[in-house]
C-alpha cells in the first residue's frame, strides 16, 4: 500500500509538472520529505514560498501556520494547500488573539501608553513591541504588525530581539517562553528581568513595580515534544561518552539548552551535524523523525535522540503520505481542496510583520 501511494504521488506530481511546488518541514516523515522540491526550517521555508512565483500550487507539508505564513508571503494568484488540516501546533494555539489583546490591554495601563497606537518617548523608543514565534496564528502576526512589532523563528530570535529593542524599552514575547526565555538570556538580560505573562492572572501574575523591572515579558506557551527533554539525558549521554557532542532545539527549557554543547534551529542542527566528523557521536534534542533521518544520511556517525521514548511531534505526523497522494490528485483533476487562505484584513497586516522578519537575516 506504500508503494501504491508512492506511486501515485510521483505521477500526480509529474502531471503538474511546474505548476506545483511541495514544501516540507525537517519533521516530516521521509515518505513525505522524499517528495518536497525543498525541506527546510520555519524561516527558509517561509522563504521558499516566495521563491517559486511560477507555480500556482504550493503544496505546505508541514503546519498550519506555516502554510499560513506561505499563504501571506504568496502572490495572489497561488494557492496554498495544507494536505491534512488537522496538522496544527499545540504552541500555536496557546496563544489565541483575545488573550494577548487583553494581555496589551494591561499592558497599556501598566506602563501608561494607549494600547491602539503607543507614541515613541524622548528617545525615540515605544514602551513595549510584541514578537511572535511564527509559531503562532495569522492574527497574532497582524496584532504585531499593527502595533509596531515583528516576527521571529528559531533561527533569528535574536536579531529579531535587538530590532526590537532598537526602537522600544521592553519586548512582549509570545507564545513559546523557552526560545524568548533562552534568546533573551543570551543577550545578557537576567531572568529576574523576563517575567512570565499567565492571562488567567490579574497583570500576569506580577506587581506593577516587577513589571517595570521587565525587559522581556514571557508568554506561558511551550512545545510539548520540545519539553520533553531534560538535563538527566544529558548527563547519561556524558556519562556514556564523553566525548559526545549535544545539540539542542531553543525551544527546550533553558536549564537544558545550558547543558548541551550548542542550540539552534532544525536548520542549524543539521549543518552542525554536517560540520561534524566521521567516528563522531551526536546527541540531539529534537523531533525524532528529523533525528532519525539525520542518523540514516550519516552512517559514518553516530547520531540519536536524547530522549529514548520520544515521541513525534504528532500535528507534523498527520501529513500522511495519503492526504498528500489525495491532494495532489485532486489538483490533477482540477480541484483544491484543503486550501488555507488568510483574510485579506489579516494577511495586510500580518505581512507587515513578517516582511519585517524577513529583512532580519538569521
Ligand atoms: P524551526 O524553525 O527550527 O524549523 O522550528 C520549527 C518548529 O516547529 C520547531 O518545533
Ligand atoms: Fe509545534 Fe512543537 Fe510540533 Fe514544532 S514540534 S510544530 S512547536 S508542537
Amino acid at each position: 500500500e506504500e508503494a501504491e501511494l508512492q506511486r501515485r504521488i510521483v505521477a500526480a506530481r509529474e502531471t503538474l509538472g511546474s505548476r506545483l511546488v511541495i514544501l516540507g518541514h525537517f519533521y516530516q516523515r521521509d515518505e513525505v520529505v522524499q517528495h518536497a522540491d525543498f525541506v527546510g526550517d520555519s524561516f527558509q521555508l517561509a522563504n521558499a514560498a516566495l521563491t517559486k512565483p511560477d507555480a500556482e500550487h504550493i503544496v505546505f507539508c508541514g503546519v498550519h501556520f506555516m502554510a499560513e505564513t506561505a499563504d501571506i508571503l504568496s502572490s495572489a494568484d497561488q494557492q496554498v494547500i495544507l494536505p491534512n488540516l488537522a496538522a496544527g501546533c499545540s504552541m500555536a494555539d496557546m496563544a489565541d488573539e483575545d488573550s494577548v489583546e487583553e494581555a496589551w490591554e494591561d499592558i497599556a495601563e501598566v506602563y501608561g501608553f494607549d494600547p491602539e497606537g503607543a507614541e515613541p518617548d524622548a528617545e525615540g523608543k515605544l514602551p513595549v513591541i510584541p514578537v511572535t514565534y511564527m509559531n503562532s496564528s495569522a492574527a497574532l502576526k497582524a496584532f504585531c504588525g499593527r502595533h509596531g512589532g515583528i516576527v521571529c523563528t528559531s533561527s533569528n530570535a535574536a536579531t529579531v530581539l535587538e530590532w526590537a529593542f532598537e526602537r522600544a524599552h521592553r519586548v512582549l514575547f509570545f507564545p513559546d517562553q523557552h526560545l524568548g526565555r533562552n534568546t533573551a538570556r543570551a543577550m545578557g538580560i537576567g531572568l529576574e528581568q523576563m517575567p512570565m505573562w499567565n492571562p488567567r492572572e490579574e497583570l500576569g501574575g506580577h506587581t506593577a513595580e516587577e513589571l517595570h523591572q521587565a525587559k522581556v515579558l514571557l508568554w506561558h506557551g511551550f512545545c510539548s515534544v520540545h519539553r520533553r527533554f531534560t538535563v538527566d539525558q544529558i548527563e547519561k549521554a556524558r556519562a556514556e561518552d564523553p566525548e559526545v557532542k549535544v545539540i539542542v532545539h531553543p525551544e527546550c527549557p533553558m536549564p537544558v539548552v545550558d547543558a548541551a554543547d550548542a542550540s539552534g534551529s532544525t536548520d542549524a542542527i543539521t549543518k552542525f551535524i554536517a560540520a561534524s566528523s566521521p567516528g563522531d557521536t551526536i546527541a540531539v534534542g529534537t523531533e525524532i523523525n528529523m533525528v532519525n533521518r539525520l542518523a540514516a544520511d550519516y552512517p559514518d556517525r553516530t547520531i540519536y535522540c536524547l530522549d529514548p521514548v520520544i515521541c513525534p511531534c504528532s500535528t507534523m505526523y498527520r501529513i500522511h503520505p495519503g492526504y498528500l497522494a489525495w491532494v495532489l490528485e485532486e489538483l490533477v483533476a482540477g480541484r483544491v481542496e484543503n486550501r488555507i487562505s488568510v483574510p485579506a484584513e489579516v494577511a495586510d497586516d500580518a505581512k507587515v510583520a513578517l516582511d519585517r522578519m524577513l529583512a532580519a537575516k538569521p
